[in-house]
């Protein structure tokens, strides 16, 4: 973890409750994933009233749409039902969330581009700073949109693993 993230971390991780938002490009694979995959780690350690989980883009071509269909059906295999509905991340997601964690390199650039202060642009890190093991081999978590079932399934493996250990990093 880099400074200025284990700096935020620290300040979160005693806070009684905490809002987390997930941010990709389109809002359908993997920042939905991501939600589901946080939201049933809260479940399974019996502390989910503890979070405000939910997951946003940066685009704009899939509001109001379920998560892509190959996205629900690999989650599903892993006990996963995706049900978000697509929205758009906004200025506001700043004020309402604690911490704002981007999929990939391009997702991170957008959302400072929209921080609206230096403050809020405080809040964003990359999902790769809770990589460990195999997934650390991965500086981000790469776009499944245009790849096949693999694709999905590495975005799936990469997030069991950040997800994990960033409710680690924020319960200890
Ligand atoms: P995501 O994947 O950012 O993981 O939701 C994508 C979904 C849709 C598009 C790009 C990436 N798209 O260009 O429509």
């Amino acid at each position: 973890m880099n400074p200025t993230t284990e700096s935020l971390i620290d300040s979160l991780c005693h806070k009684p409750h905490i809002s987390v938002l997930f941010v990709c490009l389109g809002n359908i694979c993997r920042s939905p994933a991501a939600e589901g995959m946080m939201q049933s780690v809260t479940d399974e350690c019996g502390d989910s009233a503890r979070w405000t989980i939910d997951s946003a883009g940066t685009g704009n071509y899939h509001i109001g749409e379920l998560p892509d269909a190959r996205m629900r059906a690999h989650a599903r295999r892993r006990g996963l039902e995706l049900t978000h509905r697509c929205r758009q991340v906004t200025e506001d997601d700043f004020d309402r969330f604690d911490i704002i964690i981007a999929m990939d390199r391009s997702n991170e650039q957008n959302l400072r581009r929209l921080a609206p202060t230096v403050e809020a642009e405080r809040k964003i890190v990359a999902m790769s700073e809770f990589f460990d093991g195999i997934a650390s081999r991965y500086d981000y978590v790469p776009d499944p949109y245009y790849e096949g079932a693999e694709g999905f399934e590495l975005v799936l493996d990469l997030l069991a693993t950040a997800t994990r250990n960033l409710h680690s990093a924020l319960t200890r």
